[in-house]
């Protein structure tokens, strides 16, 4: 509509045609409202301005009236609030089966890791017409992730995992902007994300160098420190046997249960005492200080891999769990 008039940044995902309809109704209805009353106030001054022989009269309430002007907004209101939650759930909710990519925040800059290893910074390819999930968190202060040619922004924050998703639907580059204010360069901490044809995506992935993918290189940092001491994968053992718990509710000692997503698995690394497993003893140690953002999204990726893809996933090699040396080291 707006090609060579940009008002609007280009479409370029599933999500933006839904947030420009609702924001083109908002638009239009307060620019009617605000004609309107306009209008209304000129005729008014008009039609009731002080003149001779005329006095002002007491008006009583009206109930019929008074009911109308509080229905009537009270449904355009309603509208506004279902339409607006039915596209924020949309894009609340990534769906399953989506390609992940995990996103750490600093100041300045972004740093992105693709399942399959690939590391970039202040770029992200991904392949046109595919679901992906993001992953993020911060390394300091809270930025914010935003691409408005995908009109998806997400708060990232210290501390925890938040997650955003987009499906683009044209291929280009569009603007990555951090839109939290962050520090002096925060004007500076910009990107881009390219969209590719799936072919030159799959160029792309193995033309660049690769560090191993992702749940590999948590693999080995496991073995480092020395989780499989406890976390067997044959048998429980002083620690919960992690094979398949990913995305399954988890019974925990207390009596609660909790779902183990990202946010589960980073807490239980860094405050493992927080959410112990019910029949196990909080004797795990916590990694706070000892694992940077980035082997904790490595051990995630690990720990995620021990469970099976949602059906209709897509294929990525995930690694078969039990090549972990099964001794104890006392
Ligand atoms: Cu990061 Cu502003």
């Amino acid at each position: 509509m707006f090609e060579n008039f940009p008002l609007w940044p280009a479409r370029a995902a599933t999500t933006a045609g839904n947030v420009d309809a609702l924001f083109i109704f908002l638009v239009l209805l307060a620019g009617f409202m605000s004609l309107a009353i306009f209008t209304m106030i000129v005729i008014f001054a008009f039609q009731y301005r002080a003149r001779r022989g005329h006095r002002a009269e007491q008006v009583e309430g009206s109930v019929p009236l008074e009911i109308t002007w509080s229905a009537v907004p009270l449904a355009i209101f309603m509208v506004i609030f279902v339409w607006g939650a039915v596209i924020y759930f949309q894009e609340r909710t990534p769906p399953r089966g989506a390609d992940e990519v995990y996103v750490v925040a600093k100041q300045w800059m972004w740093k992105l890791e693709h399942e399959q290893g690939q590391r970039e910074i202040n770029e992200l390819h991904v392949p046109v017409g595919r679901d992906v999930k993001l992953i993020m968190t911060s390394q300091d202060v809270i930025h914010s992730f935003y691409v408005p040619a995908f009109r998806i922004k997400q708060d990232v924050l210290p501390g925890r995992y938040t997650t955003a998703w987009f499906h683009a639907t044209r291929p280009g580059v569009y603007h990555l902007f951090c839109a939290e204010y962050c520090g002096t360069s925060h004007s500076g901490m910009i990107g881009q994300v390219v969209v590719l044809e799936p072919a030159q995506y799959q160029a792309w992935l193995s033309g660049g160098a690769t560090f191993g993918s992702l749940a590999a290189n948590g693999e080995s940092l496991f073995q480092q420190l020395g989780c499989p001491t406890c976390h067997r994968s044959d048998i429980q053992g002083r620690g919960p046997n992690l094979v398949g718990v990913f995305g399954k509710l988890v019974q925990l000692e207390d009596g609660r249960s909790v779902v183990a997503d990202e946010n589960y698995v980073r807490e239980s690394i860094l405050s493992p005492s927080a959410k112990v497993v019910s029949g196990f003893k909080p004797i795990m140690p916590t990694f706070q200080g000892l694992v940077s953002e980035e082997q904790l999204t490595a051990l995630v990726a690990y720990v995620k891999s021990l469970s099976p893809p949602p059906s209709g996933a897509a294929a990525i090699p995930k690694l078969t769990p039990g090549t972990q040396p099964q001794e104890p080291k006392e």
